[in-house]
């Protein structure tokens, strides 16, 4: 059995964007967007098909309907290589929305979960011997299906031999309900962002914040924008400097590619200063193209781009 395998198991849906509105939306009136577009949206998908584009061989474990989204979802992870043999179609579900209004430099979300529910610790691949060699989980409050039985998730994929990591991501509720106490003694990676990481701890620093989570933490890897990350891992604490970005565009899906980048290498078993260095080097080559994953096309620009921007020849091949 091949043992050097990505699954994510995660939320999807199609991001609808209506690109420069002529005025913020009323109720009663209409308005004219002068643009746009149809594309692969959700955090997992868009970590999935980058993980992909740097080549690692991923399977994505989600639910989506019977319906055109459902279709055009599938077809853009077939595009970017990733095995979609766990994806369940659900009959009487719709697939996933988030429609975004682009109004200058700011924009309006709204989510329409649908199929995304649906998932469950049921859908999971736990086959023995492991099949996959590590199991990573984004967007946690988005999967209502799987929230309650997270611990479990992680347990069973600790059980099957895959190494685990987890970005849970901003929780909309803003209840924070996961029990990182006891949830992440079976997480290898921990991959949340400085704010979520506070809401979380309910701390008012990120010092307070690591203090809280360290009796419980294998490997911490904190997303910091602009100030690059930091790593944390038994009496290990590395900061790893952003890289310069001179051709910004966006930092949607930053967080996405920085988790790609990182767990490539971990799943290598490289060091975690080499690992936060690729998580960086992935983000920062995120936000010189439109959305999450404009900048992973193929391997051949992802190499192109990292040695014009940074000069330096890519690890990937
Ligand atoms: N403007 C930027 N310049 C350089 N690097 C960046 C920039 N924005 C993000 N990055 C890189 O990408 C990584 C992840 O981005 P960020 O900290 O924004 O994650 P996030 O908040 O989880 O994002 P997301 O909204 O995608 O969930 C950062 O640690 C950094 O290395
Ligand atoms: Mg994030």
């Amino acid at each position: 059995m091949v043992n050097s395998r990505l699954l994510v198991v995660g939320e999807l849906n199609v991001d609808l964007l209506l690109n420069q509105i002529q005025a913020f939306p009323q109720l009663g009136k209409e308005i004219i967007a002068e643009g746009m577009d149809l594309c692969l949206g959700s955090s997992s998908a868009i970590m999935a098909a980058n993980s992909a584009a740097m080549g690692v061989d991923t399977t994505f474990c989600g639910v989506v309907g019977e319906d055109y989204f459902g279709d055009f979802i599938l077809r853009e992870l077939k595009r970017k290589s990733v095995s979609c043999r766990h994806i369940t179609r659900l009959q009487h579900q719709k697939t996933g929305c988030t429609l975004i209004l682009n109004y200058g430099q700011d924009r309006a979300n709204v989510t329409y979960p649908g199929a995304m529910n649906a998932l469950t610790i049921h859908d999971v691949p736990f086959e023995k011997p492991a099949v996959y060699q590590h199991l990573h989980v984004s967007s946690l409050f988005l999967q209502q299906g799987i929230l309650n039985d997270i611990e479990q998730l992680f347990v069973n994929a600790r059980a099957a031999g895959m190494t685990t990591s987890l970005d849970m991501q901003w929780d909309p509720a803003e209840q924070w309900a996961f029990d990182y106490a006891r949830c992440l003694p079976y997480v290898d990676v921990f991959m949340p962002n400085e704010s979520e990481l506070l809401a979380l701890t309910r701390t008012g620093s990120i010092s307070d914040a690591i203090e809280k989570i360290k009796p419980y933490l294998n490997t911490l890897a904190l997303k910091m924008g602009k100030n690059g990350s930091i790593g944390i891992c038994g009496t290990q604490h590395v900061t790893i400097p952003a890289f310069e970005v001179s051709h910004f565009v966006d930092a949607i899906g930053a967080g996405d590619s920085f988790n790609a980048g990182f767990i490539r290498k971990y799943m290598a078993g490289a060091a975690l200063e080499d690992c936060l260095r690729e998580g960086n080097r992935m983000g920062a080559l995120n936000t010189t193209a439109a959305g999450g994953t404009g900048a992973f096309d193929n391997l051949e620009k992802i190499n192109k781009n990292i040695k014009e921007y940074w000069g330096t020849e890519s690890s990937l091949s």
